[in-house]
């Protein structure tokens, strides 16, 4: 890559709703124990937008915070991706709504939906535009609102997930903090173990699906799981191949938060001690696209990541989709 191509995180954002739903809460809502939520999953909590408070909201506040940090203004940005799968609407998209809502008025704006990847998608996608000279200032923000797509009476799922955002702003690199690789992929022939049945163009909502509770998500766990494991050590080690680089020189994996149990897995397979893992699911749960920016500016407020420090990225979700995006902070 030549040197003028580089691209670099400059900035990064997260948000989470203010209320806090506890594995306790939860044992009152459907037959579940925190004991089997916490041993299974390693989740504890989970924070749980507002009535009333969709995607957008936590997404405009994450890219705020995210442009803050960048120390750019919103007017400056060529692009806005949001990766969501919980959109304020079908349509307009959500990232339309925050293009009007943070005032980038000279922003192309779209969303795309690659599940719990999109933020690894997203920033892949902002890079190219950055690499290739279409842009110069890219802002990228997973916005997730899973609780409202949620069966809450469905104990396989309604445990997992929680609701957040990360933002990242993309620039050209001025140095050699910048994205070393990155890499996506994906499998559409397993759609159907984790997805949506209903409110698209196939079951469009209709007495019907609302009785057949065909607007929440439906997830076989256990084909996912395994799924899971599998790709994001595939995904893992052709980021770092594409980068020249082993585990050994990696500082910090931020994995896609989705189970306790999938990022010991990956851990094992990159031989990478868990102290070198970032893990904050037990607070979160899975906030889909949104875990590993909220986990990325986490880490960086704790001085977990530090100038220089090389941090890889994992990450799966419903398509499948996968990816992982190594970068030098
Ligand atoms: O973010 C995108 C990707 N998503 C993921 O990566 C999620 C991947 N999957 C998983 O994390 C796990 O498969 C789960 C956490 C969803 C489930 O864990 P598991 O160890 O695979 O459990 P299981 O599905 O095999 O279920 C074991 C038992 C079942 O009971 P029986 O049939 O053995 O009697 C379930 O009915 O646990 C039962 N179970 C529960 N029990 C108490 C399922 N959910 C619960 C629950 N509380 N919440």
């Amino acid at each position: 890559m030549s040197e003028a191509s580089k691209v670099r995180i400059a900035g990064v954002g997260s948000h989470v709703p203010e209320r806090i739903l506890t594995n306790k809460d939860l044992e009152a809502m459907v037959e579940t124990s925190d004991e089997w939520i916490t041993s299974r999953t390693g989740i504890r909590e989970r924070h749980i937008a507002a009535d009333g408070e969709p995607s957008s909201s936590l997404g405009i506040a994450a890219a705020q915070a995210a442009l803050k940090d960048a120390g750019i203004s919103a007017e400056e940005l060529d692009l806005i991706i949001v990766a969501t799968i919980t959109p304020d609407y079908i349509y307009p998209s959500t990232a339309s709504i925050l293009q009007q809502a943070l005032g980038a008025t000279r922003a192309v704006a779209y969303d795309i939906e690659a599940a719990c990847s999109g933020f690894i998608y997203g920033i892949t996608i902002g890079e190219q535009y950055i690499a290739s000279g279409r842009a110069e200032k890219v802002l990228v923000v997973a916005a997730e609102t899973l609780s409202k797509i949620t069966d809450w009476q469905d104990r396989n799922t309604c445990v997992l997930f929680g609701d957040g955002a990360g933002a990242a702003v993309l620039t050209r690199a001025v140095d050699d903090s910048c994205i070393l690789s990155s890499y996506i992929g994906g499998d559409g022939a397993f759609g159907e173990l984790l997805y949506m049945p209903a409110g698209g163009s196939l079951n469009p909502a209709s007495e019907r699906t609302v009785l057949e509770r065909m607007h929440y998500m439906k997830m076989s766990g256990n084909e996912v799981f395994r799924a899971a494991v599998n790709a994001m050590n595939n995904a893992a080690s052709k980021a770092m191949a594409m980068a020249g680089i082993t585990s050994k020189d990696v500082d910090l994996i931020i994995p896609h938060q989705a189970n306790m149990r999938i990022i010991q897995s990956v851990a094992k397979f990159m031989e990478v001690d868990m102290a070198k893992v970032y893990v904050n699911l037990d607070r979160f749960g899975n906030t889909s696209a949104a875990t590993i920016g909220i986990a990325l500016r986490e880490a960086m407020d704790r001085g977990v990541v530090k100038k220089g420090s090389v941090v890889a990225m994992v990450a799966f979700g419903g398509g499948f989709t996968w990816g992982s995006l190594i970068f030098r902070c």
